[in-house]
């Protein structure tokens, strides 16, 4: 009876395939709407420009600096020789403190660089090198910079530093930058995913359809914002009280619905409400909800991997949550486990059905009835969990049977295709002067 009635738990969680083609076909709805000039205003996927207008061609060339705040690291490098080869305005100040640094140990602190700054937050983009800050995500919750142009604030940190001069050329998305970096490999890359932190996608989209940019030719690259699918309430037929629950544990309520279904920073939170509720129900820890228990974002990224790793003995599995310091028989470790799979299967269909229309979307705008196309893809819970990847993959193609999709990994990481974004713009500020 206890094991039907975790059974029936886990069953909320289990999408069935007419489920997941009806979110597919929700994402498409939530992209149009983003896309149109007279929803855009209320839509919940942005679609927001980037102007970024094409993939690399190879040319680009020169000595870039490159910030990248990510999800879980920031990172400052400098891409050589392209060819072949937490509160603001401090955030700021740390940000220009951090380059400071670099600049110092590779000896280059005279020069002025063009700098590509990825900035994994959603930004409204009225060109190349202005961004304004929608809203914080993530968990960042500082309001001060939000409505802001961040390109702007980064120069004043600069200035007030007054020991360097860098040249600020683009500001560009991690799914931006990801898609560029593996287009330099594979030049078919048209798409760009983050599963990390935060969950998200851009891709080519025709010039044509972008409503609130002047202008039909050709195409530009469009910032979906999707960690915001469901905000407008089009997802919670397959909400459970589960993932309502985390929503009102978290600082953004209301806010980001799909980005706690889907994306790392939440996965754990889900798992840690279920056990909490199991654990009451009795059929858990001996009923005992430890203080661990109660103690948001135990359940890291890199916890559940390990946990749902196929390597790991059942032993090992409750070694581990021995060390979170959640004691249980061998009996509570195979539950754990399996919530934990059915939390992270669940968050890659629905990716991978968020995939899925997008890539019948651009085969739909080519007039196509088959596509090739390749999908430059980073983020930590792509890259560590043990079957994150593989279900997402096998979601995209049983929904989106006319399209090959191929998934390259970015091992680089969003830096080197912001730099060649730079590099084109660059070119194209020297060809208007
Ligand atoms: C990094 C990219 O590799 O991955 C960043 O360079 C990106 O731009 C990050 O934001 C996403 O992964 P995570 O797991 O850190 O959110
Ligand atoms: C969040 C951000 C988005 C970013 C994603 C992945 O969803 O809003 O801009 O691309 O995380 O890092």
């Amino acid at each position: 009876e206890q094991a039907r009635q975790i059974q029936q738990t886990m069953a909320e969680f289990r999408l069935s395939k007419a489920q997941l083609l009806e979110v597919k076909k929700r994402m498409r709805q939530e992209i149009e709407r983003g896309l149109k000039k007279t929803s855009h205003q209320e839509a919940t996927v942005k679609m927001l420009p980037t102007f970024v207008r094409s993939t690399p061609d190879g040319t680009e060339n020169g000595d870039f600096l490159a910030l990248d705040l990510g999800g879980t690291n920031f990172r400052v490098l400098l891409p050589r020789r392209l060819t072949n080869g937490p509160v603001p305005p401090q955030l700021f100040d740390h940000i220009v403190h951090c380059i400071s640094d670099f600049l110092d140990y590779m000896g280059m602190k005279s020069a002025r660089l063009p700098l590509s700054f990825t900035f994994s937050f959603p930004c409204h983009q009225t060109s190349l090198d202005a961004g304004i800050l929608v809203t914080w995500t993530k968990g960042f919750k500082a309001t001060d910079c939000e409505g802001e142009n961040v390109v702007e604030l980064l120069r004043d940190a600069i200035k007030r530093k007054e020991e360097f001069d860098l040249d600020v050329v683009a500001i560009v998305n991690d799914t931006v930058g990801t898609m560029m970096t593996c287009a330099y490999e594979e030049p078919d890359c048209e798409v760009g995913l983050i599963a990390g932190t935060g969950s998200n996608a851009c891709y080519m989209e025709e010039a044509k359809n972008i409503e609130i940019v002047d202008g039909n030719e050709g195409r530009m690259c469009v910032n979906m914002e999707w960690g915001a699918f469901g905000d407008n309430g089009c997802l919670d037929d397959i909400r459970t009280k589960y993932d309502q629950a985390v929503d009102e544990n978290s600082l953004n309520e209301g806010n980001k619905g799909e980005d706690k279904m889907c994306s790392g920073m939440y996965l754990g939170e889900i798992v840690r409400q279920i056990l909490i509720d199991l654990t009451k129900r009795g059929f858990l820890f001996r009923g005992q909800i430890s203080e661990t228990l109660k103690t948001r974002g135990i359940f890291e990224t890199k916890f559940l991997s390990q946990i749902e790793s196929d390597r790991l003995a059942l032993l090992q599995v409750r070694a581990i949550l021995q060390q979170l310091g959640l004691a249980g028989t061998c009996d509570d470790s195979i539950i754990v486990k399996e919530v934990c799979g059915t939390v992270s299967r669940r968050a890659a269909q629905i990716c991978g059905a968020g995939m899925a229309a997008v890539v019948d979307k651009i085969r739909e705008n080519r007039g196509l009835d088959h596509l090739d196309i390749t999908v430059g893809v980073d983020g930590t819970l792509y890259k560590l969990h043990p079957h994150f990847s593989r279900i997402f993959q096998q979601t995209v193609k049983e929904l989106a049977p006319k399209c090959d999709v191929n998934f390259l990994l970015s091992e680089d990481g969003s830096g080197k295709g912001a730099a060649l974004i730079t590099a084109v713009g660059c070119r194209q500020r020297e060809l208007v002067a």
